[in-house]
């Protein structure tokens, strides 16, 4: 099966069962500080799980691209990507465990869907713990499912399973998931797929036969229905939602009778390029890998440069991601002999492969091309200076661990690749200190985007919500001081501040800046309701509603209104009357990039 086919029959299958189709958000998140990237499907629906309505309906099916840059060490083995898709069902306070799972049975095994042997599935449970109980209505569910089926359905004791073992408890580790550290979250159960029953019966620990490969993770039901506080409770929400996560890659996968994603359509036509690049062969064993991670981080490369947001690589943030995994695989072309300019090469095959489902590949094709190779070139120059101070420190044959720091900090040179090199030339280094120097500086230097990294979800504490209202102040007044052609260009709140970009294209005065900051003060005093409103698109645009119009989930947008002063289309959390805010003081009035100016603001 190909993946046009996978796609179509997912999505056709939830529809035949009363869902709505909504298209792929963008995977980097809009109000939500807490990540970098979309991780998961459930990154852009939070609100809808926490009780709003969503204009499609309370059951909607979507693929959501994903990165998860957690992973990235384990990239190369056979199922981890830091891009993939992920097929999703939900619900919204509608069906809960029942639908979920007999749905998801039917959608693996029904001839006219996947038609996977049921014998060669798996599942596990939520066993119990910290207090949340055990998902005996999941575990009786999946009883009968077997039952009818006629197949052996033991529950797995002590985590060990066999030949007539099905179904599997498992503790929070393996069937909670939350994404981050606070929010919606739930038990859920995951369905796995024996992908070579031919070595023999099943037999032994379950989560070793994960991790050997054997045993694949096809798809994820989730059942949302508490919101973990900051104070780490777990508090019921309005209602019980279903969250389904359905990998694309591995799916296709186990259906075309694979042993790891690599093999399927996704990566076959990079690898043939990398081996006309490099002249190597994937199937040679000390090269695998090396194709594997060079594949992967250039197809996520060019799905985050395809995004209309502009990220280009940076020292920060998604730029450093982003960074990081442009030069990730340009070290190790380097390790398979490539010597050219190489990564727009691959990123060619996949713009070519995705562009028919996303668009975006395509529309901005010269400028996934034109990032790529400027930032292999500059790559290369820190190659080439760091070489030389590489041999400077190195001429005793030694290099100490705060040497090799500085090479990574100031020349910008990956310790792998020290490392490396002073193999090859038989220098030793003090791998104890660079550790405990790297941690040293990574404790300093410890940003908000350092938790990032995990994906945690929206935060939606008081101080981000106030911050956000704050935000709104703030563009009404801007667009009051210095013009109407001011429109927001990004914004990214933390509990702590608010950093806002903006069209305009000279520094503004301190009077400006005060003028701003006093009509926000001023409106804070007023102690003005923020109202919000659902409406369609014309109406908010009638009404003069600043915001991002040509919304992705039809005609309904909800406007925060704060008296005659501001009203904005957004997706909330707000406060609820201004006079929560405090006072408003900007910081710092910068530069951000060619026509944009940022501010850098807090509540105190
Ligand atoms: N949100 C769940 C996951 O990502 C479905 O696995």
């Amino acid at each position: 099966m190909t993946a046009k086919e996978l796609r179509e029959k997912y999505i056709n299958f939830f529809l035949s069962k009363g869902h709505k189709h909504i298209p792929s958000a963008s995977l980097i998140p809009e109000n939500d500080p807490s990540v970098l990237f979309t991780t998961a499907g459930m990154h852009p629906l939070v609100p809808y799980l926490m009780g709003e309505i969503h204009p499609g309906g309370k059951k909607v099916v979507d693929i959501q691209k994903c990165i998860r840059t957690s992973d990235i060490d384990e990239v190369g083995d056979n199922r981890h990507l830091t891009f993939f898709e992920m097929m999703g069902n939900w619900s919204f306070g509608d069906y809960f465990k029942k639908e979920a799972i007999e749905w998801s049975w039917e959608f693996l095994t029904g001839s006219k869907w996947l038609g996977l042997d049921p014998q060669r599935i798996y599942v596990t449970v939520f066993k119990g713990e910290e207090g949340i109980p055990k998902d005996d209505e999941s575990l009786k569910i999946w009883q009968n499912i077997f039952k009818k089926e006629g197949i052996t359905h033991e529950i797995a004791k002590n985590e060990k399973i066999d030949d007539t073992t099905r179904i599997i408890p498992l503790g929070k580790e393996d069937n909670f998931w939350i994404a981050g550290a606070t929010g919606p979250c739930g038990a859920d159960t995951e369905m796995f797929y024996d992908i070579n029953p031919q070595a023999g019966p099943l037999d032994g620990k379950f989560n070793e036969l994960v991790k050997s490969g054997r045993l694949i993770e096809i798809w994820n039901d989730v059942f949302m229905e508490f919101d973990k506080t900051a104070e780490g409770k777990y508090v019921p929400l309005k209602q019980q939602n279903v969250d389904t996560g359905m990998g694309l890659e591995r799916t296709i996968t186990v259906l075309n009778g694979f042993d790891n994603v690599f093999q399927t359509e996704f990566f076959q036509p990079l690898f043939k390029e990398i081996e006309k690049l490099s002249g190597k062969k994937y199937a040679d064993d000390e090269n695998t890998r090396a194709f594997r991670i060079i594949a992967d981080h250039i197809k996520a490369a060019a799905f985050i440069l395809a995004d209309p947001k502009g990220i280009t690589p940076s020292n920060v943030d998604r730029g450093y991601v982003l960074r990081r995994l442009i030069r990730r695989a340009v070290r190790y072309g380097k390790l398979l002999g490539i010597k050219d300019i190489f990564t727009f090469k691959i990123a060619e095959h996949v713009i070519k492969m995705y562009q028919d489902t996303y668009p975006e590949l395509h529309e901005n094709k010269n400028f996934i091309i034109n990032q790529l190779t400027l930032e292999e070139e500059k790559f290369d120059k820190t190659i080439n200076n760091g070489m030389k101070e590489f041999e400077k420190i190195s001429h005793d044959k030694n290099i100490s661990g705060k040497e090799a720091f500085v090479l990574f900090s100031t020349y910008g040179f990956p310790f792998e690749m020290t490392k490396e090199i002073a193999q090859e030339k038989g220098i030793k280094i003090n791998e104890k200190e660079f550790d405990d120097e790297f941690k040293k500086h990574q404790e300093l230097s410890r940003t908000a985007s350092a938790g990032m990294f995990k994906g945690g979800l929206a935060d939606t504490s008081d101080e981000t919500k106030k911050l956000h209202t704050a935000a709104h102040l703030m563009l009404a007044a801007l667009r009051k001081v210095l013009g109407p052609d001011v429109y927001q260009k990004g914004s990214n709140i933390t509990a702590e501040r608010l950093r806002f970009d903006f069209s305009y294209d000279k520094k503004m005065t301190p009077e400006q800046i005060k003028e701003v900051e006093d009509l926000v003060n001023e409106k804070i005093k007023e102690k003005i309701p923020v109202k919000m409103e659902e409406m369609d698109t014309e109406k908010a645009k009638k009404e003069g509603a600043t915001g991002v119009f040509g919304h992705k989930y039809g005609d309904r947008v909800k406007v925060y209104t704060i008296g005659n002063f501001s009203q904005e289309i957004c997706g909330g959390p707000h406060a609820e009357n201004t006079s929560e805010l405090g006072h408003f003081h900007i910081q710092k009035e910068e530069s951000s990039s060619a026509g944009v100016r940022r501010i850098k603001a807090i509540l105190g």
